[in-house]
């Protein structure tokens, strides 16, 4: 029988940035024993998470899970971040669960066990050898979360620590609506201020009422560029999913807006229905209509015409996206860059086996989930197959960041670097 032993199970760093590694190392153990490794995680919903793995100490008594093989579990192999990446519901969870980090002044609990032999199941009626809670931060030390309601916003800025003026990045996500904050407060943990807003659910705020999605965007900006700790000449876009179909229409067609580069996640370049400046068909939707209009303010058969871009665009695709067509989309966009001799400004990053929803690095994958756009609840199939999405949102993560600190930071002509010349 083994013992509990001090320092038997450690986390290094125990507290940490999300899209940071952590080592697991198992230590005093009898050489050659069974042994699994667990994390347990409770989301900001309520909802339980496990991921497990088995291992063989070695003939030090030792398990390090970065450098040892899972021979079974929640994933195997050699997976340094396996912990996280495939946590999954509990079994006899609801269907349809994600997990969005809801609050981000708290960071994502994790506890770390160890347990003897090697265990599938039944995990909380048995006592760990030795548990370690893990803290998995969005927001770094000194980072400030700033609430914006100004023009009518329903926004959260993130500002990097320090005095600036930092360059910014105007932080889009899809149809579901709703202020998530948990890319933007990242993004400015990696030193980049970060606009995420709320464009689609927003509801009974008399100076957007009128607004079309497109001048709400652009009252957005407005707010970045005037920010006296923005580099109002330095503001990016990033957009996932019908985001995309907007960032693009923007930086495309705004009149108001400068964009330094776009980064899209899951592009569409499906033209959101709207009027050109000046006009206002009935197309051009209120903002406080779209969450009940059933269908999205999408035309499919007209597109943003993206050879009209003047700042680098990076696409990232899932070439398993079960939920848009972003591989017809990119290939499509391409094609319109060249005929427009502006497609140097493209950098297509595409992985196979990825699904839609690209998230920041050891996000837990989920192939289907419960799904709100326009008010409607259903599952959706988002695709992709653990692994491979896991890598792909690991490695894209890293050429975002690259992509967005080049564009912003870099040369003195703005956007002149699309990341396939670096
Ligand atoms: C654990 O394994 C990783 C990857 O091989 C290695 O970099 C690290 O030094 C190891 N840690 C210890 C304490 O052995």
């Amino acid at each position: 029988v083994l013992g509990f032993w001090p320092h038997f199970l450690s986390v290094n760093p125990s507290r940490g940035l999300m899209d940071e590694q952590f080592v697991v190392l198992v230590q005093n153990a009898p050489p050659g024993s069974e042994l699994t490794v667990h994390s347990f995680h409770q989301c900001d919903e309520g909802h339980s998470w496990n991921a497990f793995a088995h291992y063989i100490s070695d003939a030090a008594g030792s398990v390090n899970v970065s450098g040892d093989c899972s021979l079974g579990g929640t994933y195997s192999g050699i997976e340094p971040m396996g912990l996280l990446w495939s946590l999954r519901p509990v079994p006899g969870s609801k269907p349809g669960l994600r997990i969005r980090k809801k609050n981000v002044q708290v960071p994502m609990l994790v506890t770390v066990s160890v347990y003897e032999g090697h265990r599938k199941d039944g995990f909380s009626d048995l006592v760990p050898l030795a548990s370690v809670l893990v803290e998995r931060w969005y927001m770094a030390p000194g980072v400030r979360r700033i609430p914006v309601t100004e023009g009518g916003l329903t926004a959260t800025l993130f500002l990097p620590p320090g005095p600036g003026p930092f360059p910014a990045v105007l932080d889009l996500w899809g149809s579901g609506g709703q202020l998530m904050e948990y890319r933007a407060a990242l993004l400015a943990s990696h030193g980049l201020a970060a606009l995420v807003v709320d464009y689609l659910t927003t509801k009974n705020i008399k100076e957007t009422e009128k607004m079309t999605i497109f001048q709400y965007i652009e009252t957005a900006y407005k707010y970045l560029e005037e920010h006296l700790q923005i580099l109002g000449s330095r503001i990016a876009m990033l957009g996932l999913s019908f985001g995309t179909s907007v960032t693009l229409r923007m930086a495309a067609y705004s009149k108001i807006m400068k964009v330094t580069a776009e980064e899209n996640i899951c592009p569409s370049h499906d033209d959101p229905r709207v009027a050109e400046e000046g006009e206002r068909p009935e197309s051009s939707k209120p903002l406080e209509i779209l969450p009940r209009d059933l269908s999205l303010p999408i035309d499919p058969l007209k597109k943003v015409d993206v050879g009209r871009l003047q700042c680098p665009l990076m696409l990232v695709v899932g070439e398993d996206d079960q939920n848009s067509a972003a591989q017809e989309s990119a290939s499509d966009m391409k094609e319109m860059m060249e005929r427009a001799g502006n497609s140097h400004l493209l950098t297509i990053l595409s992985y196979p086996d990825a699904g839609h929803l690209i998230e920041p690095p050891y996000t837990p994958h989920v192939r289907a989930s419960n799904f709100k756009p326009a008010g409607l609840k259903q599952m959706f199939l988002w695709g992709g197959q653990t692994v491979a999405h896991s890598r792909a949102q690991e490695d894209s993560w890293k050429k975002i960041l690259l992509f967005l600190r080049v564009n912003l930071f870099g040369g003195t002509r703005p956007g002149a670097a699309p990341l396939s010349r670096l």
